[in-house]
């Protein structure tokens, strides 16, 4: 499955593209600033970058070639890796794609600040479209992700001291993971100069693609392999994160006593973690879980089927499969 579209690309091409661009991005900051190298550290990370290639294919979605968003789609990668740097701040994170965290390896105040210069680089990329006639509007897009992407990470924090309800749940999401996949997409559109109905089945794509990919990896959370996740299992259960598998069981057996004690001392010890698996394995809610991801991807699959048919229609289908059968 890595035919090559009309335009020449594969899926690994463009990747290919993103991540070599991604490496001369340092290039902009002072040589001997810490800040350079943290950057460098950051972007030579192994990540999916998944967002940048949801732009470029959006992009072309009617028929512009994919390349024309380059310099978005890696604005849309230093962005999700400023959110990276901060997020495993909040979340107490040592490690992240197989190595040491930003804060871990450098302290927290740089890593504050290397999450703020990530950010400014993503808009100074952004300025490369300045004489293209959506320029205003792709500025307006990526900051409603700023600030929707912030709300639900402040969400995220807030829930474990709240009712754990699967509305709220939907809410954080809704913030901290589909708003900036959609933002991807809708960048990738405003470059493509692509119309209003593709847009917006684009923007509905985004939204199911959100949902599946963050439940997803909520589960991965709790049943991948250190190995591969490049974190350690059980992370969210030792933050005490109210995660779709955890608020299913909380609402599935609320007296059971690993739950009760999960919910008092907002998370579980490191020896708890094999025991609260098993229990929510027991409990059906991982298997629910699955299956709620499974269907959120037919959900955006369906949605992709009514767009164009055009190259990167085939490559953005090649792309959803990918990311349904990831392990990490
Ligand atoms: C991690 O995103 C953060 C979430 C929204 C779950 P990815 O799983 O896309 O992380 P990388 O970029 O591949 O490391
Ligand atoms: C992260 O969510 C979302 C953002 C960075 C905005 P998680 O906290 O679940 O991501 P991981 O599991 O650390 O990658
Ligand atoms: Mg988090
Ligand atoms: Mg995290
Ligand atoms: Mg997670």
């Amino acid at each position: 499955m890595t035919r090559a579209s009309e335009h020449g690309f594969t899926v690994e091409q463009l990747r290919q593209c993103v991540e070599e661009r991604l490496q001369r991005v340092p290039e902009q900051l002072s040589p001997q600033g810490v800040l350079c190298q943290i950057v460098a550290y950051v972007v030579r990370l192994p990540g999916k970058r998944m967002r940048p290639l949801l732009c470029m294919l959006a992009s072309g979605s009617e028929g512009a070639s994919p390349m024309e968003a380059l310099e978005a789609a890696v604005a849309v990668e230093l962005f999700h890796a400023f959110t990276l740097v901060h997020d495993d701040i909040m979340d107490r994170s040592l490690l992240r794609r197989g190595q040491p965290t930003v804060h871990h390896a450098w302290g927290e105040p740089l890593a504050i600040l290397a999450g703020d210069v990530l950010l400014g680089l993503c808009y100074r990329l952004l300025e490369r479209y300045r004489e293209h006639p959506g320029f205003g509007e792709l500025i307006g897009v990526m900051s409603s992700a700023v600030l929707e992407v912030s709300e639900g990470q402040a969400l995220d924090l807030e829930l474990p001291q709240r009712q754990p309800r699967l509305e709220e749940y939907w809410r954080v999401i809704e913030g901290k993971t589909v708003a900036l996949l959609q933002a991807a997409l809708e960048m990738g559109a405003i470059v493509g100069h692509v119309g209003r109905k593709t847009r917006e089945q684009l923007q509905r794509l985004g939204f199911h693609l959100g949902r599946a990919f963050q439940v997803q990896d909520d589960v991965l959370d709790l049943t991948g392999t250190e190995e591969e996740l490049g974190k350690p299992v059980g992370q969210d259960l030792r933050e005490g994160k109210l995660t779709y598998p955890v608020i299913r069981a909380l609402e599935l057996a609320p007296e059971h006593p690993l739950l009760v004690r999960y919910r008092q001392q907002r998370g579980a010890r490191p020896e708890e973690i094999p025991a609260m698996v098993a229990l929510l394995d027991e409990l059906g809610t991982l298997q629910e879980a699955r299956q709620l991801v499974a269907q959120e991807y037919a959900q955006a699959m369906q949605i992709l089927e009514q767009l164009p048919q055009t190259p990167a229609q085939h490559l953005l289908r090649e792309l959803i499969a990918q990311l349904e059968q990831r392990s990490y």
